[in-house]
């Protein structure tokens, strides 16, 4: 039987929550709003459900999956040997953008994890998905990667998503547009030593303060835990993007136009923002200069400029500070074309 959602829903979203963990609960698959990005969900417990997830997203069956769960103590249910910190981490920050790997126990399905014998928790910070986590009940949880084909650019709209996915999904839960709108933060404690795996919602700092400690930054390249945003090319926009420095980017618009190419030139700083428009073909579009709002506009700005038929974007590089890790790390990836 389905509990009552939480309150502060109207009716309708209620009744929808509803009928979602009712699909959910016979196999079906339903795209939800989290603070991060939409995701596409699935009953963790069911496998046949979670292929569904891998056939829609057109993802290889060795990329595991983030379990998204309702409550802090719903950790004991699915993870064993939790290090403190972990502890210390999910009390600090959930609900909210945070992921954690933890060693898995039988109750998660080879499929969710790609084989591995971890897996990826975390309790999102969004009424909607937490009533629909709560009307599913605390022995059900929902494996949810981003509701975005393989390697392109995540939703931070339920439009994305019917775009993107749309016939294919059984239900699309409508919840505005995401407030963080870059995933998670992913962190990891092998050897208990926490290690950003993908900066994201939240900052790094934010963690050291918390664990009183350094967290290992990510070394790429030789990394032993599969990731699949840690893959070179992800998140990436069907427009070529290529990243460079303030002084170099008219030079560079110039160049390509010459080519009789549609250059958008994406800045973020004052600078830049005063520079002329040397050339019809160049376009200017002016990123917020802080990171945090930076980070909640990428996506959508990057299917809005897809769509405005450009032969390359043009992306001013952001600072070299931690704070613009993740916004960073996701420019990066979109440039590896
Ligand atoms: O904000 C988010 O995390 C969003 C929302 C929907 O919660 N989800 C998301 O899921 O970004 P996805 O599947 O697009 O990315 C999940 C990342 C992948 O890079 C995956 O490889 C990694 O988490 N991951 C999941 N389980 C893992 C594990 N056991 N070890 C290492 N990485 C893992
Ligand atoms: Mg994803």
């Amino acid at each position: 039987t389905l509990s009552t959602p939480q309150s502060g829903l109207t009716t309708e979203q209620q009744q929808q929550i509803s009928a979602a963990a009712q699909i959910l609960c016979a196999g079906g698959t339903v795209a939800f709003p989290t603070e991060t990005v939409y995701g596409l969900g699935a009953d963790v417990t069911n496998p046949s459900a979670i292929h569904k997830i891998y056939r829609i997203k057109q993802r290889p069956a060795d990329h595991p999956l983030i379990v998204h769960i309702g409550a802090i103590a719903q950790l004991h249910h699915w993870a064993q040997a939790i290090p403190e910190s972990a502890w210390k981490l999910a009390q600090h920050f959930w609900p909210g953008p945070l992921t954690v790997i933890l060693q898995r126990n039988r109750r998660i399905p080879d499929c969710v994890t790609g084989g591995q014998d971890t897996v990826g928790l975390r309790m999102p910070a969004h009424p909607i998905a937490l009533a629909l986590l709560q009307a599913l009940g605390p022995e059900k949880a929902l494996a949810a990667p981003s509701a975005n084909r393989f390697g392109r650019i995540s939703p931070t709209t339920a439009a994305h998503v019917q775009q993107e996915l749309g016939p294919e999904v059984d239900m699309i839960l409508d919840g505005g547009a995401c407030a963080v709108g870059l995933e998670s933060t992913i962190i990891s404690f092998h050897d208990d030593l926490p290690q950003l795996l993908r900066p994201g919602g939240i900052a790094l700092s934010a963690l050291e303060t918390v664990l009183e400690g350094p967290v290992l930054l990510p070394h790429n390249g030789q990394q032993t835990i599969r990731t699949s945003g840690s893959l070179p090319a992800h998140y990436a926009p069907a427009t070529p993007l290529r990243i460079y420095p303030a002084e170099q980017l008219w030079q560079r618009a110039v160049a390509l136009a010459e080519q009789d190419l549609r250059i958008l030139v994406i800045t973020w700083s004052h600078n830049a923002q005063s520079w002329p428009a040397l050339s019809q073909s160049i376009e200017q579009f002016a990123m917020p200069s802080d990171p945090v709002a930076y980070g909640q506009q990428l996506y959508a700005r990057l299917r809005q400029f897809d769509r405005a038929a450009f032969d390359y974007l043009l992306v001013e590089a952001p600072p070299d500070h931690p704070g613009w890790l993740a916004v960073t790390d996701r420019l990066q990836r979109a440039s590896y074309h």
